[in-house]
């Protein structure tokens, strides 16, 4: 446990220096969020031992789980070894080593593997990579990017102009970006007149009229999270992707599925594009899982064929030029082999493909109670959506989290949606006493806001 000077002096240091994401710039210093000390397995440690479970695994990124001593003992090893290898002009074993394993796991022949040091410097890479490509075919009109409402690709200048919540934009000068928005598959909102049968059509005839409005001859890609995960975890009707990818092919325009949160196990897969989404997109990005979220590490894997058309159309101008200081950095590769391996040796995979129906039928339960509208859950991914007709349940997600945490349990509450999204390591046992605290923490909530 943490000593009490020392909460106080984390307390302070934070209140007088520290910037967090997101944070309200007017209460700045006012007040701190919680303090973490430590974590194992499922579980976090708070500043004064209270023992949390990891609801939202970190940022969906804990895959498997806190406290795992091979993984330390890599960090230890690769940084005695090789603690830094410029990527500009030499390679390391393991990051060489690990783009060979990421693409074996790939889809189609999406054989070659960027790195990046996170999700948005992933998007942001791939979308540069979709504008070097375009150019280098001779189509540099092709500038367009469609996205999505509802959608989030992270925090740097190209992947928030991408992300779909249009609010913040011009503060950022986002909205300079030639991005155009169609709907969120969110069948929760559905357009006037328009069934949940229809819907599917509907969005897939929204994307064909966009392409004609603008000119597929202008628009060079089409972003999309398999899973809308931060707008609420919006799971989109059966086949959406499919459609969207093949109009996108049909019409010239790359298609980049952003598996930031939906790779790596997540979905009981190493990738869900294609076998939980049946889809094979030009571009695949992913972060977070890869090392569990013990390193910083993230990338994208693009398909061999786009990369000979960049060596074929344009051979005395094909250099890259994009990357990082940390692109492939030795420590952070070498824990992500270390992971992928402990996922293999501890078949992560087969335990989430065993236990998804349980976490599901776990969680549909809740939807039994009267404040409860919606359980959707995908993997081991799920949104418990509360109803929000009156102004108190709109922070509703905020007033369960308060009551869970009292009760032993994170959750990452966005507007009244909690989302669930825990260590694939977690056992029938310890989702029930996650689904518990979430009932219990629903209800006291419910009978505050009464
Ligand atoms: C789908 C998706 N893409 C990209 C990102 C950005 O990743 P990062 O925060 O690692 O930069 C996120 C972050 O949550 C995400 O959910």
């Amino acid at each position: 446990m943490t000593k009490l000077n020392d909460i106080f002096a984390i307390e302070s240091a934070a209140k007088d220096h520290l910037i967090q994401p997101w944070d309200e710039i007017k209460s700045l210093g006012s007040e701190i969020r919680p303090i973490i000390s430590s974590a194992e397995n499922i579980y976090l440690i708070d500043a004064n031992g209270k023992k949390l479970i990891d609801a939202p695994a970190g940022m969906w990124c804990s895959q498997i789980g806190y406290g795992r001593k091979e993984i330390a003992q890599t960090m230890s090893d690769q940084a005695m070894m090789l603690s830094y290898n410029s990527p500009w002009y030499t390679t390391s074993s393991p990051a060489a080593l690990l783009s060979k394993k990421i693409a074996d796991f790939t889809p189609g022949d999406l054989n070659h593997i960027f790195f990046t040091s996170g999700g948005s410097t992933a998007v942001d890479s791939a979308l540069r990579f979709v504008q070097f490509y375009q150019h280098s075919r001779g189509k540099p009109d092709k500038k367009i990017i469609l996205a999505r409402l509802g959608g989030y690709h992270g925090s740097t200048h190209l992947a928030a102009a991408c992300s779909g919540d249009l609010t913040s934009k011009p503060k950022f000068n986002l909205d300079q970006e030639p991005i155009s928005f169609l709907s969120s598959p969110n069948s929760l909102k559905l357009p006037d007149g328009v069934s949940k049968e229809g819907f599917c059509d509907f969005l897939l005839d929204e994307l064909r009229e966009r392409i004609k409005e603008l000119g597929a001859n202008n628009i060079g890609a089409l972003i999309a999270e398999p899973v809308q995960a931060s707008g609420g975890v919006i799971i989109p009707p059966k086949n959406y992707a499919e459609g969207m990818v093949k109009i996108c092919r049909d019409n010239d325009i790359l298609y980049i599925s952003d598996e930031v949160v939906t790779a790596f196990g997540r979905c009981g897969s190493w990738f869900a594009s294609e076998e939980v989404f049946g889809i094979e997109p030009d571009i695949i990005t992913f972060a977070k899982g890869i090392t569990s979220g013990y390193i910083p590490l993230g990338g994208y894997a693009v398909s061999d064929k786009l990369l000979k058309e960049v060596t074929e159309k344009s051979p005395e101008d094909s250099t890259l030029s994009n990357g990082f200081t940390y692109s492939g950095h030795p420590v952070s590769c070498a824990v992500a082999l270390t992971n992928i391996k402990i996922f293999e040796d501890d078949k992560i995979l087969e335990h989430v493909k065993e236990i998804i129906p349980y976490f599901a039928e776990k969680l549909k339960k809740l939807s039994e109670m009267k404040i409860v509208k919606e359980v959707r859950t995908v993997g081991m991914l799920a949104a418990v959506e509360c109803h929000s007709s009156d102004k108190a349940a709109e922070k509703l997600g905020l007033i369960i989290d308060k009551h869970c945490v009292e009760l032993g349990m994170i959750v990452r509450p966005i507007g009244n949606i909690c989302v669930m999204s825990p260590p694939l390591i977690i056992t029938k046992q310890q989702i029930d006493d996650m689904v518990d605290i979430l009932q219990e923490g629903i209800f006291r909530a419910s009978k505050e806001i009464l």
